[in-house]
């Protein structure tokens, strides 16, 4: 079997003092918000995996559409040595591009998840013992600290993860990318399109409660990880889309007053009944907004495919001006073998 190696880049218990902090500062605003990193667990990466089968859940279907259609454009457009994937989860999709990637010799899937990390890294280093992987747990809203790779690079960023941060989140996040980009790579961005509202709402609330089921598992991940005392079935999952904004937005609505307690944060926090909890944004996109928000950090929109129906998009982006990136000296590790 070839090698598959993981990485940590953060320390073992950075995850812990964020999720703290995560808390402590979202519980207690009047609109109470937790960041959507939290879903993804174990169970909450698993119950991903089968929101992604869900007849109503159509962008895997058509990011697949659309990958399966242009691999082999991508692969001559880029000509990509080192595929670094943000938010990799099961790297299924990616199938996609490895099979088209001639020059590729490195996978780099980057993700908070150990445990999706883990069985799709082993899996695929399984399939491919030509292709080295080399799985990093890195949160990629705190900087893209990588260890230097061979270019050229195709940073691929799937699913329409994008959507799920603030715009202001996006900003920086793009940013940051940018900065990670040398002359010559590229980045593949895979985003949901702005559509019919019953087609949205059906994809985040499903028939079979899936959805419902995965946006409550970040109740059970601060209880098991805080010793909080969330009881989950005193939350209702909603859904609904935001026209003016163009998002859809996750929310937990408490059924009744209550009080939950985090007692290694000493908090309390009220809920009212009906009160509602943001857990996740999930952005629609237009291709106008999102050439400018890529202009705006200097990456130009090079190609933009959809799948039939324009449901959904993605965008292979460039950087604008030949400037290198500055030197990661402050970046972890060395040199990839
Ligand atoms: N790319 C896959 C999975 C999408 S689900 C697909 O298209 O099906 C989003 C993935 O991003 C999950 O695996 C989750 O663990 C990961 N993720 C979410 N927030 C993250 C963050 N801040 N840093 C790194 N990974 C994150
Ligand atoms: N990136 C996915 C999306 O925005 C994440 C997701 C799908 C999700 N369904 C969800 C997040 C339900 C929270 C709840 O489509």
């Amino acid at each position: 079997m070839s090698p598959f190696q993981l990485t940590r880049t953060l320390p073992e218990d950075a995850t812990d003092t964020a999720l703290r902090a995560d808390v402590l500062n979202g519980l207690p605003q009047s609109l109470k918000t937790l960041p959507p990193k939290w879903f993804y667990d174990a169970r909450g990466s698993a119950l991903f995996e089968q929101i992604t089968a869900l007849d109503e859940y159509y962008p895997t279907r058509a990011e697949r559409e659309i990958l399966l259609a242009r691999a082999d454009e991508i692969a001559s457009v880029t000509g990509a040595r080192t595929l670094i994937e943000l938010g990799s989860g099961s790297s299924d999709k990616t199938r996609h591009l490895l099979d088209e990637l001639p020059d590729l010799d490195m996978y780099v899937p980057v993700d908070v998840s150990e445990s999706a990390l883990v069985q799709a890294g082993r899996a695929l280093a399984a399939e491919r013992p030509a292709l080295r992987v080399h799985g990093q747990i890195v949160d990629f809203t705190t900087g893209l600290l990588l260890p230097p790779t061979q270019g050229p690079r195709l940073v691929a960023f799937l699913g329409g993860t994008l959507g799920n941060l603030l715009p202001a989140e996006r900003a920086v996040f793009l940013s940051s990318v940018r900065e990670f980009l040398e002359p010559g790579d590229a980045l593949l961005l895979g985003v949901d399109l702005v559509k019919d509202e019953s087609v949205l709402l059906a994809a985040y609330d499903d028939a079979a409660g899936v959805t419902a089921e995965f946006n409550k598992n970040v109740l059970s991940v601060i209880n098991r990880e805080l010793g909080a005392d969330f009881n989950t079935d005193a939350f209702v999952h909603v859904a609904w889309w935001d026209a003016t904004n163009e998002w859809i937005e996750m929310r937990l609505r408490s059924r009744k007053a209550q009080t939950v307690k985090v007692p290694v944060l000493d908090l309390a926090v009220d809920f009212a009944a009906g009160e509602e909890m943001r857990t996740e944004i999930s952005a629609k996109f237009r291709p106008s907004g999102l050439a400018a928000e890529l202009a705006a950090v200097d990456l130009q929109l090079e190609h933009w495919w959809t799948d039939s129906l324009q449901r959904y998009g993605l965008a292979l982006a460039t950087p604008v001006t030949a400037h290198p990136r500055p030197s990661r000296s402050s970046a972890a590790g060395s040199e990839l073998p």
